[in-house]
């Protein structure tokens, strides 16, 4: 396939999850697809934001219980850490540079959709890391997974999905997510889980909500997209970005409201879309959890919890699992 009939197919994909989305009742968009070039950048900024606590309590797990971890990996046997959705890698680094400054026998495979997010990583690594070995792996995880498992590559495999990723999953997806993992992985093998735990909801909104609306200019993103690739007339000024956390289910809410009636034209779809006043798009779940619901998630999924670490306000957790033997009944 070319570079020209894939970038059309992924167009078409694009344009057919909108027209779909923007016909059901309510109206809901994919959070997968806030993450254009500026969508990318705003990300980045909304990580540095003082109220999205998230990234910060990641890093301090790293910081200070990089040794603790290493331990509950293990480091008796060579591993493949393979990170699902790498990014910029900027908490990883705090475990590799870690890992290569005590000579662990591991090899560090990150997977991205992306392949100029896995070049730009890897030239960093090159530099910040150079004795550690990078393989990447470009392509969809479970691909990527599967196509390991189909060449008989049986080395101990470590996964890390970070940053409450999985949050952005309902209950149910993450349960199927997990379980299609845990298919693709040999006894033994683990996952290190990033999740964001149930707290003050007040907290949470702030996270999601900031003042200096970079979260609504990172929502509304997705409207833009629409306008620039799809030839959307959206006028972002009659749209508002809407939070709402629901401390019983820890669904984390993000909606945009339309501030008026109006009917707006998307060219590429060849239809315009009608919106009631203050009616609302669903555009993403940020799913908190418990700890119980943790453990629940995990043996759903047919992995044991090994530990659990906490940052110091039990904001976070990074929970480590490993796939066990199949008890023979
Ligand atoms: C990527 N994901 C885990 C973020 C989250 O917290 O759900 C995306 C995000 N949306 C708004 N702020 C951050």
């Amino acid at each position: 396939m070319t570079t020209t009939t894939s970038l059309a197919g992924s167009k078409k994909a694009f344009a057919s999850s909108i027209l779909e989305g923007l016909e059901k009742h309510p109206k809901q968009l994919s959070s997968k697809y806030f993450y254009d070039k500026k969508g990318d950048r705003l990300f980045q900024e909304i990580m540095h934001m003082p109220e999205y606590y998230l990234t910060d309590c990641e890093y301090e797990i790293f910081d200070r219980q990089q040794q603790a971890i290493l331990e509950h990996i293990g480091q008796d046997e060579a591993f493949e850490l393979i990170e699902l959705g790498a990014g910029d890698g900027l908490k990883t680094k705090v475990l590799l540079r870690q890992f290569v400054d005590q000579n662990i026998d591991f090899q560090y495979r990150p997977v991205d959709i992306s392949s100029s997010v896995l070049e730009q990583l890897s030239q960093s690594l090159a530099t910040e890391l150079p004795n550690l070995e990078v393989a990447p792996l470009h392509g969809e995880y479970f691909q990527v997974l599967g196509e390991l498992k189909e060449i008989g590559d049986h080395q101990k495999k470590v996964i890390f999905f970070l940053g409450a990723n999985i949050g952005n999953l309902t209950k149910t997806q993450s349960r199927h997510f997990l379980s299609q993992l845990n298919d693709l992985l040999d006894p033994g093998d683990m996952v290190l889980l990033g999740i964001d735990l149930k707290k003050d909801p007040a907290t949470i909104l702030a996270a999601y909500n900031d003042p200096a609306g970079i979260t609504a200019a990172f929502n509304l993103n997705l409207l833009e997209r629409i306008n620039n690739e799809l030839g959307g007339q959206f006028e972002l000024n009659q749209f508002k970005h809407w939070e709402a956390y629901n401390p019983v289910s820890g669904e984390a809410k993000s909606y945009i409201v339309s501030k008026k009636t109006q009917d707006v034209r998307i060219e590429a779809l060849e239809t315009s879309i009608h919106f009631d006043a203050w009616e609302a798009i669903e555009v993403e779940l940020s799913q908190k959890y418990s700890i119980e619901e943790v453990d629940q998630l995990a043996k759903s999924a047919n992995f044991k919890v090994v530990h659990n670490f906490f940052d110091s306000r039990h904001y976070f957790v990074d929970s480590l699992w490993v796939k066990g033997v199949k008890e023979v009944t």
